[in-house]
């Protein structure tokens, strides 16, 4: 089992949108290969009881976007019984997930998933999950995704999505108003993506919005099922 925090030295190699409460982006390099994305660590609990509730008892979890492997690798050993199955753009991350993983029997290799490809290359899951990619990628990683979750999910499979959201146009807290400036000075295609907009692309997907949960840090769980 490896132990509890990335060895030290620490380089900072990450950026530089930090602000409470979002501060997924500043990750911090460990001599080994895994990664550490500090609000990962933090928001891994709250997540797990929402998922302790929408998860199905058995099958294959698919993550998208898994960033450090710091989840899957907490969510794994809370669900023995599940199968999980890391995914990344971005093989830096990809490593870090295989290291952060090694001993986890029910992990599968991660693999190089771009949302916006058609096909997958992995086509079968029971539940979906993608924590912090939408509004951290253009508009079309959004949608990709959702049209992957349509393809890969059985009826009444899950999509599991956390990150902050505005609703009706609204931002939920200033803090994100700020935070989506910022993600848009980095890149004008990124941005806090709107529920609205999001569910109404994934009722096009045949994902039917089943609950939203108040997340701390004014982030949301959102949690849509496939209906047929
Ligand atoms: C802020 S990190 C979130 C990582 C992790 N889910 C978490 O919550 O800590 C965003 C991740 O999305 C990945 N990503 C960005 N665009 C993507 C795409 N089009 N398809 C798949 N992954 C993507 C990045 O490589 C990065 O690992």
């Amino acid at each position: 089992m490896q132990p509890a925090t990335p060895r030290k030295p620490q380089v900072n190699c990450g950026y530089t949108l930090a602000q409470p409460g979002h501060v997924h982006y500043l990750l911090v390099m460990s001599t080994d290969d895994r990664l550490d994305f500090p609000a990962t660590g933090r928001n891994a609990e709250p997540i797990l009881g929402v998922l302790r509730r929408v998860l199905p008892q058995q099958g294959t979890v698919l993550e998208i976007a898994s960033g450090s492997g710091q989840h899957v690798a907490h969510f794994a050993q809370q669900f023995p019984e599940l199968t999980w199955q890391p995914t990344d753009l971005d093989p830096d991350h990809r490593r870090s997930i295989t290291a952060w993983t090694a001993d986890l029997a029910n992990v599968l290799d991660p693999v190089g998933l771009d949302a916006t490809d058609d096909p997958w290359p992995l086509h079968a899951a029971d539940a979906v999950l993608c924590a912090n990619m939408i509004h951290i990628a253009p508009w079309e990683a959004g949608r990709g995704l959702l049209a992957g979750a349509e393809r890969v999910l059985n009826t009444d499979g899950i999509l599991y999505l956390y990150g902050p959201f505005r609703i009706d146009g609204v931002h939920t807290a200033e803090s994100n108003a700020q935070f989506d400036a910022s993600l848009k000075s980095r890149d004008p295609s990124w941005g806090v993506r709107d529920l609205n907009e999001v569910a109404h692309t994934a009722a096009e997907h045949g994902l039917n919005l089943e609950t939203t949960i108040e997340m701390p840090a004014n982030n949301l769980s959102v949690v849509f099922r496939k209906t047929a």
